[in-house]
Protein backbone atom coordinates (compact mmCIF):
# COMPACT_ATOMS: atom_id res chain seq x y z
CA UNK A 1 0.00 0.00 0.00
CA UNK A 2 1.12 3.47 -1.02
CA UNK A 3 -0.64 5.20 1.92
CA UNK A 4 -2.31 7.54 -1.39
CA UNK A 5 -5.92 7.85 -1.22
CA UNK A 6 -8.46 5.76 -2.67
CA UNK A 7 -10.37 7.15 -5.75
CA UNK A 8 -13.96 6.94 -5.94
CA UNK A 9 -17.17 7.87 -7.96
CA UNK A 10 -20.41 6.93 -9.17
CA UNK A 11 -23.12 7.98 -11.20
CA UNK A 12 -26.91 8.56 -9.63
CA UNK A 13 -27.07 5.04 -9.29
CA UNK A 14 -24.49 3.80 -7.17
CA UNK A 15 -24.40 7.47 -5.46
CA UNK A 16 -26.08 5.40 -2.64
CA UNK A 17 -23.39 2.56 -2.39
CA UNK A 18 -20.14 5.13 -3.16
CA UNK A 19 -21.44 6.92 0.25
CA UNK A 20 -21.41 3.56 1.79
CA UNK A 21 -18.23 2.42 0.20
CA UNK A 22 -16.39 5.79 1.07
CA UNK A 23 -17.52 4.91 5.24
CA UNK A 24 -16.23 1.50 4.70
CA UNK A 25 -12.91 3.10 3.25
CA UNK A 26 -12.53 5.47 6.20
CA UNK A 27 -13.33 2.78 8.76
CA UNK A 28 -9.98 0.83 6.88
CA UNK A 29 -8.17 4.38 7.90
CA UNK A 30 -7.94 4.58 3.80
CA UNK A 31 -7.80 8.13 2.49
CA UNK A 32 -10.65 9.04 0.20
CA UNK A 33 -10.68 10.81 -3.31
CA UNK A 34 -14.77 11.77 -3.97
CA UNK A 35 -14.79 12.51 -7.43
CA UNK A 36 -18.58 12.35 -7.47
CA UNK A 37 -21.42 12.56 -7.84
CA UNK A 38 -22.39 14.66 -5.27
CA UNK A 39 -26.38 13.09 -5.10
CA UNK A 40 -28.86 11.10 -6.67
CA UNK A 41 -29.55 13.77 -9.82
CA UNK A 42 -29.74 11.68 -12.82
CA UNK A 43 -25.65 12.34 -14.08
CA UNK A 44 -24.08 10.38 -16.83
CA UNK A 45 -21.73 7.68 -15.83
CA UNK A 46 -18.81 8.60 -18.04
CA UNK A 47 -17.98 11.62 -16.47
CA UNK A 48 -17.42 10.04 -13.25
CA UNK A 49 -15.51 6.46 -14.39
CA UNK A 50 -13.21 9.00 -16.57
CA UNK A 51 -12.25 11.17 -13.68
CA UNK A 52 -11.41 8.13 -11.35
CA UNK A 53 -9.43 6.56 -14.26
CA UNK A 54 -7.72 9.80 -14.82
CA UNK A 55 -6.77 10.37 -10.75
CA UNK A 56 -5.47 6.38 -10.85
CA UNK A 57 -3.08 7.16 -13.90
CA UNK A 58 -1.59 10.59 -13.29
CA UNK A 59 -0.97 9.72 -9.24
CA UNK A 60 -3.52 11.16 -7.52
CA UNK A 61 -4.36 8.05 -6.35
CA UNK A 62 -3.48 4.36 -5.70
CA UNK A 63 -6.30 3.03 -7.29
CA UNK A 64 -10.07 3.43 -7.84
CA UNK A 65 -13.86 2.62 -6.98
CA UNK A 66 -16.61 3.24 -9.58
CA UNK A 67 -20.21 2.36 -9.23
CA UNK A 68 -23.23 2.71 -11.67
CA UNK A 69 -26.46 0.74 -12.01
CA UNK A 70 -24.68 -2.47 -13.19
CA UNK A 71 -20.98 -1.77 -12.79
CA UNK A 72 -20.44 -1.91 -16.63
CA UNK A 73 -20.79 1.64 -18.38
CA UNK A 74 -18.35 2.99 -15.66
CA UNK A 75 -16.13 0.78 -15.94
CA UNK A 76 -15.95 0.67 -20.07
CA UNK A 77 -15.72 4.42 -19.15
CA UNK A 78 -12.90 3.74 -16.93
CA UNK A 79 -10.91 1.60 -19.65
CA UNK A 80 -10.63 4.17 -22.43
CA UNK A 81 -7.55 5.64 -20.08
CA UNK A 82 -5.25 3.09 -21.26
CA UNK A 83 -3.57 3.22 -17.41
CA UNK A 84 -6.66 1.99 -16.75
CA UNK A 85 -7.20 -1.32 -15.67
CA UNK A 86 -11.03 -1.60 -14.31
CA UNK A 87 -13.13 -4.79 -13.55
CA UNK A 88 -16.46 -5.52 -12.85
CA UNK A 89 -16.82 -7.61 -9.91
CA UNK A 90 -19.78 -9.18 -8.17
CA UNK A 91 -18.22 -11.13 -5.30
CA UNK A 92 -14.98 -11.39 -3.43
CA UNK A 93 -13.45 -14.27 -5.40
CA UNK A 94 -13.75 -11.79 -9.01
CA UNK A 95 -12.23 -9.11 -6.42
CA UNK A 96 -9.59 -11.24 -5.45
CA UNK A 97 -8.73 -12.62 -9.40
CA UNK A 98 -9.07 -9.44 -10.63
CA UNK A 99 -6.37 -8.29 -8.49
CA UNK A 100 -3.80 -11.48 -8.27
CA UNK A 101 -4.56 -12.05 -12.43
CA UNK A 102 -5.20 -8.82 -13.52
CA UNK A 103 -3.18 -6.28 -11.51
CA UNK A 104 -6.80 -4.61 -11.69
CA UNK A 105 -6.64 -0.58 -10.34
CA UNK A 106 -10.24 -0.10 -10.53
CA UNK A 107 -12.88 -1.67 -8.60
CA UNK A 108 -16.27 -1.62 -10.61
CA UNK A 109 -19.37 -2.58 -9.27
CA UNK A 110 -22.86 -2.55 -9.95
CA UNK A 111 -25.38 -1.08 -6.94
CA UNK A 112 -28.84 -2.33 -8.59
CA UNK A 113 -26.79 -5.85 -8.96
CA UNK A 114 -25.22 -6.85 -5.50
CA UNK A 115 -26.36 -6.04 -2.29
CA UNK A 116 -24.17 -3.25 -0.32
CA UNK A 117 -22.22 -5.99 2.50
CA UNK A 118 -21.05 -7.90 -0.72
CA UNK A 119 -19.71 -4.65 -2.05
CA UNK A 120 -17.93 -3.88 0.78
CA UNK A 121 -16.23 -7.46 0.72
CA UNK A 122 -15.46 -6.29 -2.63
CA UNK A 123 -13.91 -3.69 -1.09
CA UNK A 124 -12.04 -5.33 1.54
CA UNK A 125 -10.54 -8.18 -1.00
CA UNK A 126 -9.72 -5.68 -3.64
CA UNK A 127 -7.48 -3.71 -1.05
CA UNK A 128 -6.09 -6.46 0.29
CA UNK A 129 -5.08 -8.59 -2.23
CA UNK A 130 -1.24 -8.07 -4.53
CA UNK A 131 -0.93 -8.73 -8.13
CA UNK A 132 0.58 -12.25 -8.15
CA UNK A 133 3.20 -11.33 -10.98
CA UNK A 134 4.68 -14.38 -12.54
CA UNK A 135 2.90 -15.81 -16.12
CA UNK A 136 0.54 -13.35 -15.47
CA UNK A 137 2.81 -10.26 -16.04
CA UNK A 138 3.61 -10.12 -19.90
CA UNK A 139 -0.39 -10.58 -20.11
CA UNK A 140 -0.97 -7.74 -18.18
CA UNK A 141 1.85 -5.76 -20.04
CA UNK A 142 0.25 -6.57 -23.54
CA UNK A 143 -3.30 -4.99 -21.82
CA UNK A 144 -1.40 -1.30 -22.30
CA UNK A 145 -0.32 -1.86 -26.05
CA UNK A 146 -2.36 -2.24 -29.10
C1 LIG B 1 -28.26 4.51 -15.25
O1 LIG B 1 -29.63 4.38 -15.39
C2 LIG B 1 -27.58 3.22 -15.72
O2 LIG B 1 -27.70 3.08 -17.09
C3 LIG B 1 -26.12 3.25 -15.31
O3 LIG B 1 -26.02 3.39 -13.92
C4 LIG B 1 -25.29 2.02 -15.62
O4 LIG B 1 -25.91 0.86 -15.16
C5 LIG B 1 -24.79 1.90 -17.00
O5 LIG B 1 -23.99 1.01 -17.33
Amino acid sequence: MSGKPVAIGSDHAGYEMKELLIEELRALRREVLDLGCSGPESVDYPDFGKAVAAAVADGRAECGVVVCGTGIGISIAANRNPSARAAVCHDETSARLAREHNDANVLALGARLIGTEVAKGCLRVFLATEFAGGRHAARVAKLGRQ
